[in-house]
């Protein structure tokens, strides 16, 4: 095949973001992976809102079915978000043998064995690196490059739009709703905030690096959850006199007893490498046993940051298509495939 085609379930913040990338490096992309990328259709809700997008043109439509059953689709791009409906779209799309990439964390933490297991028996690859920390690569680090250690803690800031709303309370006085339609206006909000707000989000994205990183079932509702409705200014100058910052603080860690898993606002002292991570930047510590302790540092959400996740993964893609490799994607520890051989 010389030419991949996509099909985009979503064309808002990040699928914008993912037709711009593939336009800007398309001779780039074409150079590494040895074939054209094009999306050609695109799941919206309304085919009639004004949209800005370069390259060829993208053809709308609001019936999944037209991107899931179509033969010419190899790869969809989930990027529209919700839980059970989009769910039931992708076992769709891989039963239909179209390989999937996915920003959806709400997905992917609360039914990410599913999609694994479909995907196993269609031989179908599943990614989804933009789900956690934006356009910090930590998924592919801590499956691919920390595989050989064994992980024992995961701890940082991993939603940008509760990291953008403290930063600004702290450095300008802000008002929290304010600094919310913000965050909501720079396109790092959910489209229902509350997920964001309240932790879930956060929360989300540590039961999957738990998952991924300690090769353990872990559920949502393992994680001992706080988020940050209710802060106030005054809370925050309060915690700036006596030399702290506040930040929320997702942490996973494995050891004899099992798997603790929490998020929640903690005061941090200044001197503390999280109190400087301000805006919507995100950054996780990952702690293994050879490794010791390295960090992870970027924008955790926005267009560009989670388009470029996006992108690179649809380049694995692409490349496993290439190379007859499908389905040696993430590993899924909930799923025995690894334990049994392969069906001829
Ligand atoms: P968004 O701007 O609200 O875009 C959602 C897109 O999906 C829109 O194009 C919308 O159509 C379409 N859509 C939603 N539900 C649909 C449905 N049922 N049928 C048809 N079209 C539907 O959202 P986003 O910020 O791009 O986020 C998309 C996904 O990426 C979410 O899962 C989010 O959690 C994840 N994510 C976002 C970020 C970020 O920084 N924004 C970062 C990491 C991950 P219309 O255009 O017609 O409204
Ligand atoms: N709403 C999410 C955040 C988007 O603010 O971190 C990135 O996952």
């Amino acid at each position: 095949k010389d030419t991949i085609r996509v099909g985009l379930l979503g064309l808002g913040t990040v699928g914008t973001g993912v037709i711009e990338i593939l336009h800007t490096n398309k001779e780039s992309i074409k150079h590494k992976t040895g074939c054209e990328v094009k999306v050609t259709r695109a799941l919206v809700h309304d085919i009639h809102k004004t949209r800005d997008l370069p390259g060829e043109a993208v053809q709308l439509t609001t019936n999944y079915e037209d991107i899931t059953k179509d033969p010419e689709i190899d790869v969809v791009v989930e990027v529209m978000g919700g839980v059970e409906h989009t769910l039931n779209v992708l076992l769709e799309a891989i039963e239909n043998k179209k390989h999937i990439v996915s920003a959806n964390k709400d997905l992917v933490a609360e039914h990410g064995e599913i999609l694994f297991d479909a995907a196993v028996r269609n031989e179908t690859d599943l990614y989804y690196e933009a789900s956690v920390a934006g356009g910090i690569p930590i998924i592919r680090s801590i499956v691919d490059g920390l595989s050989s250690d064994n992980i024992r803690k995961m701890m940082g800031i991993v939603n940008g739009t509760t990291n953008y709303i403290l930063t600004k309370m702290s450095q300008d006085g802000s008002d929290f709703d304010d600094v919310l339609k913000e965050a909501q206006e720079l396109g790092f909000a959910e489209a229902d905030p509350t997920a964001d707000v309240d932790g879930l989000d956060a929360a989300r994205k540590m039961t999957i690096l738990s998952i991924l990183g300690f090769s353990m079932p872990t559920r949502l509702s393992d994680v001992k959850l706080k988020g940050i409705r209710g802060m106030s200014t005054s809370d925050i100058a309060y915690a700036d006199k006596l030399g702290y910052t506040i930040k929320l603080i997702g942490i996973a860690e494995h050891d004899e007893k099992g798997i603790t898993l929490s998020v929640e606002p903690s005061l941090l002292p200044k001197a503390h490498p999280l109190s400087s991570v301000n805006d919507e930047y995100n950054a996780v510590y990952v702690y293994g046993d050879a490794v010791g302790e390295t960090m992870f540092y970027g924008p955790g959400a926005g267009k560009g940051p989670t388009a470029t996740a996006i992108v690179s993964d649809l380049i694995a893609v692409v490349k496993n298509i290439r190379l007859g490799t499908n389905g040696n994607n993430y590993v899924h520890p909930q799923h025995d495939r690894l334990l049994k051989p392969k069906a001829k």
